[in-house]
């Protein structure tokens, strides 16, 4: 059986903050087996981590990602908003996030944050970097936007795609197989065990979001998920060292 993904949210997002290369460092130590991130495009076209397309909440600034240069951006502190300690972490590159993982086995997950931006262009700026660092076979790309999946899958077909959704979508491995993705991005509550094994028959992947709570990291678990994001990747690893003991 393959191991359960360790997938850490915005990186160690409960222990620093959220895509810095703080918490990509941090969820490494922790025990993360990938990395889930959030891509954004700059004004003058740069790949940039952070979640919100306003960087008011987390670097402290009303404009928006898509409006400011990458010299501007990276003047910015993306650190102190979560603790003083963490003052001048800057809101990182794709390309730093992708030097930062090659040297490891860690897996990728890309969600394309381009549901309220449109940011044309993305889908191929992304690809084009990944294939650049060869880790095509690394990354998973997701999107809420599954027009831009589509598109990504044209583009490269040997990249794996994730659809994330919230709701209790009817069947959604049809809908998987139809647009060609490999993997259901669920909001945790979005899945149950026969949904889990359903998808599983037809090669479809669940890797269930945001989950934080051991009792329901052992729920998914059991119900066969083939990997869970989370901002606690110490926490799953812990579950997933006792279920690697026999009898476990
Ligand atoms: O990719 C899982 C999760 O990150 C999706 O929601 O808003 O945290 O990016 P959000
Ligand atoms: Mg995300």
């Amino acid at each position: 059986m393959k191991a359960v993904l360790n997938i850490a949210h915005r990186g160690a997002s409960g222990h620093a903050p959220e895509n810095t290369m703080a918490a990509f460092e941090r969820c490494i130590e922790l025990g993360a087996t990938a990395i889930e991130t959030d891509v954004q495009m700059t004004s003058d076209g740069s790949l940039v981590l952070i979640h919100d397309e306003s960087l008011a909440r987390t670097a402290g600034s009303p404009k928006l990602v898509k409006d400011v240069t990458l010299e501007e951006l990276q003047r910015l502190d993306a650190g102190s908003w979560f603790d003083p300690a963490f003052r001048g972490e800057r809101v990182p590159t794709l390309r730093e996030l992708l030097e930062l993982v090659k040297p490891y086995s860690l897996l990728l997950n890309l969600e394309l944050k381009n549901g309220v931006v449109p940011y044309p262009g993305l889908e191929e700026a992304v690809v084009e970097e990944v294939r650049r660092f060869g880790m095509s076979d690394r990354v998973i790309l997701s999107s809420f936007n599954h027009y831009s999946l589509v598109k990504c899958k044209r583009l490269a077909p040997e990249v794996r795609t994730g659809i994330l959704y919230m709701e209790g979508l009817y069947e959604p491995w049809d809908y998987a197989s139809r647009i060609g993705a490999e993997a259901l991005h669920a909001y945790h509550y979005a899945v149950l065990p026969e949904w889990v094994a359903q998808a599983a028959e037809r090669g479809i992947a669940y890797h269930p979001f945001t989950v934080n709570e051991p009792a329901e990291m052992r729920r998914l678990l059991a119900a066969g998920v083939s990997g869970i994001i989370t901002d606690y990747p110490d926490r799953l690893a812990e579950l997933l060292k006792d279920a690697e003991v026999p009898g476990g």
